[in-house]
């Protein structure tokens, strides 16, 4: 079966960083675009250069120093925004400028309070003008999750035979279901004129949990790139993680899908962006969370010792982590306790071993984790004698 290869386009620096608290300077900015390229995405939103002259001389600083990826700056369908992106990604050796406009019912009416033609011109206007400074444009329709699948086809038509490159079919809200969100790359995909000769792409926000199902969703249905961040930052409840889609793809090879993400330095980016930004990952986050390859009841563990597979679907060193690791709190069991004892140097037979279970789960209803130094005082005070 032959793999498509999906484009991965980091957001970490644009969408990630209007996170309250995790605003970036250029040095931390330049230092995670150098680890963006190591990682292997396809492209790097470097920012929103109008925003404020510190985020332009970030893009320009990542645009000049960015040698494989293409660097991206956002823009609104404003000409200064345009014109300002373009002046950012200047040095860049694969600029794009990513320009937009809200598509849905409630940003037309209430945001924009305008009208859908309207709209229509802008959208062909914004992308003419990025045209004429750069190559590759792509083009987002704002809400176009909340958007009528009939308008957004005129939309992305129009995008298009104004010189689009990428249209991006963002679910702002993150209203959308998987099932709908995946119907709606296909709609597009049968009824936009033109659209064989672009790349559609998803960008989806987590407020339902949803986000990462959405763009696996958008990618089963065509879609050629998919737009995220690392650890899933993002606005309020954060955009698709990076991490998750790569992972996904990686071990479900019967979708036909793929990356070029070197998947094992996925552990070490996500710690930099996560230090960097001063947002800790929550423990329980899918493949780079701390506890995402730790074991800490009975039955796990006892099945991890004998088989890793019996309870972990991805070999830790495949993201970047030297080892599962077993957990003793008062839930484990003998095997465990075993385990790490032989780890630190004891090798008990069955009637000291049962002798230090027994002292073990007194300490351990008593800890919520039992470490390796309360081992070898449990051993010291039971006098208890290796094998
Ligand atoms: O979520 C969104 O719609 C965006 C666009 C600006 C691309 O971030
Ligand atoms: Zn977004």
């Amino acid at each position: 079966m032959s793999v498509k290869k999906i484009q991965i386009f980091d957001t970490t620096l644009r969408d990630g960083e209007q996170v309250p608290g995790c605003k970036l300077n250029k040095e931390e900015k330049l230092i995670i675009a150098k680890q963006l390229e190591l990682l292997g995405v396809d492209v790097i939103e470097a920012g929103f250069p109008i925003s404020s002259p510190g985020d332009f001389e970030a893009v320009k600083a990542i645009a000049a120093q960015t040698k494989e990826a293409t660097v991206c700056g956002l823009s609104r369908a404003v000409e200064q925004d345009i014109r300002t992106a373009a002046d950012a990604l200047v040095g860049a050796r694969r600029p794009r400028i990513h320009t937009g406009i809200g598509t849905s019912d409630s940003h037309i009416q209430y945001k924009l309070r305008t009208t859908q033609e309207k709209v229509i011109e802008r959208a062909i206007a914004a992308v003419k003008l990025a045209k004429s400074f750069v190559e590759d444009v792509e083009f987002y329709a704002e809400d176009a999750g909340r958007t009528d699948n009939e308008f957004l086809a005129r939309v992305c038509e129009a995008a298009i035979k104004a010189g689009a490159t990428v249209l991006n079919i963002p679910d702002t809200t993150g209203y959308c279901l998987p099932s709908d969100y995946g119907a709606k790359i296909k709609y597009l995909y049968e009824n936009v004129k033109g659209v064989e000769k672009v790349r559609l792409s998803t960008h989806c926000h987590n407020d339902l949990g949803l986000a990462t199902a959405n763009s696996i969703a958008g990618a089963i249905n065509g879609a050629l790139q998919i737009e995220c961040t690392i650890n899933g930052v993002g606005e309020r409840a954060g955009n698709t993680a990076l991490e998750e889609v790569v992972m996904i793809m990686r071990q479900h090879p019967h979708l036909g899908i793929d990356t070029g993400i070197n998947t094992k330095l996925l552990s070490a980016t996500s710690a930099l962006v996560s230090d960097m930004m001063r947002m800790p990952v929550q423990p329980n986050k899918a493949i780079v969370g701390s506890n995402a390859f730790s074991h800490s009841s009975g039955i796990h563990q006892d099945g991890v010792i004998k088989h890793r597979e019996t309870y972990e679907i991805i070999d830790p060193r495949d993201v970047g982590v030297s080892d599962s690791s077993i957990v003793l709190t008062a839930r484990s069991g003998r095997a465990a306790l075993a385990y790490r004892l032989q780890k630190i140097g004891y090798d008990f037979d069955k009637f000291a071993l049962d002798k230090a279970y027994a002292s073990f789960l007194q300490l351990a209803d008593r800890k919520k984790e039992v470490v390796d130094e309360d081992l070898h005082q449990l051993v010291e005070q039971a006098n208890l004698v290796s094998a």
